[in-house]
């Protein structure tokens, strides 16, 4: 097996490195959608998603400072979550891209706030704005969950700067002696 040496306290962590460990973590991919200053679409690709809390429902993203996106989630009212299923690879890349209007080929209706929910994807999460929190180069921005719509269909995956699909699960990697919240992501 081979091994990539990361940093110490003494020697900090090469950024390079630091993406290339992180990039060891699979996830799903998302486009977080909301609306400009002017009621305009907006939206950005992130993996950096995550479920915080059940009770109260709460759901966090890392958006990077420099982003076109980040003023608008800190001024708008909230944001939609939209997970993306496993044939929307171009779409993660249509609204990670340069493209001057990524909504211009994408169908998606209007939900919380009049906030785009993209068609195709296999969940909306629609949330109001609860807080945001500063994560060095990025901002960790918490929305309440309002409400969330769950579509079927397998998710996109992300890891090792490559999309990727889930494996078919064999009938023994069934959960039928697991507890049940196993059967949902955390928060536990
Ligand atoms: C799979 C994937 C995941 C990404 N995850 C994030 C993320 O979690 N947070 C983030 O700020 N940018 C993330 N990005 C990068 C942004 O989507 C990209 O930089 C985008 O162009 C930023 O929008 P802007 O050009 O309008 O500023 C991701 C990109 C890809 C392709």
């Amino acid at each position: 097996m081979t091994a990539t040496a990361v940093g110490t306290v003494d020697a900090p962590v090469d950024p390079s490195i630091m993406r290339q460990a992180m990039g060891q973590f699979a996830s799903g991919v998302t486009v977080i959608t909301t609306l400009d200053g002017e009621g305009n679409p907006t939206g950005c690709t992130m993996s950096a998603f995550s479920s915080l809390s059940l009770d109260p429902p709460l759901v966090l993203v890392c958006i990077g400072k420099d982003r076109s996106m980040a003023k608008w989630l800190q001024e708008g009212n909230g944001y939609v979550v939209n997970i993306l299923a496993a044939h929307q690879a171009d779409l993660a890349l249509n609204f990670a891209g340069r493209a001057p209007n990524r909504f211009s080929e994408v169908s998606w209706q209007p939900g919380l706030h009049g906030m785009p929910r993209l068609d195709g994807v296999i969940c909306h999460v629609e949330c109001d704005l609860s807080s945001i929190a500063d994560g060095g180069d990025h901002l960790i921005v918490i929305g309440a969950v309002a409400g969330a719509e769950v579509h079927d269909g397998d998710p996109l995956l992300y890891a090792q700067g490559k999309f990727g699909q889930m494996l078919q699960a064999k009938p023994s990697d069934g959960p039928a002696s697991l507890p049940d919240e196993w059967l949902c992501s955390a928060p536990w």
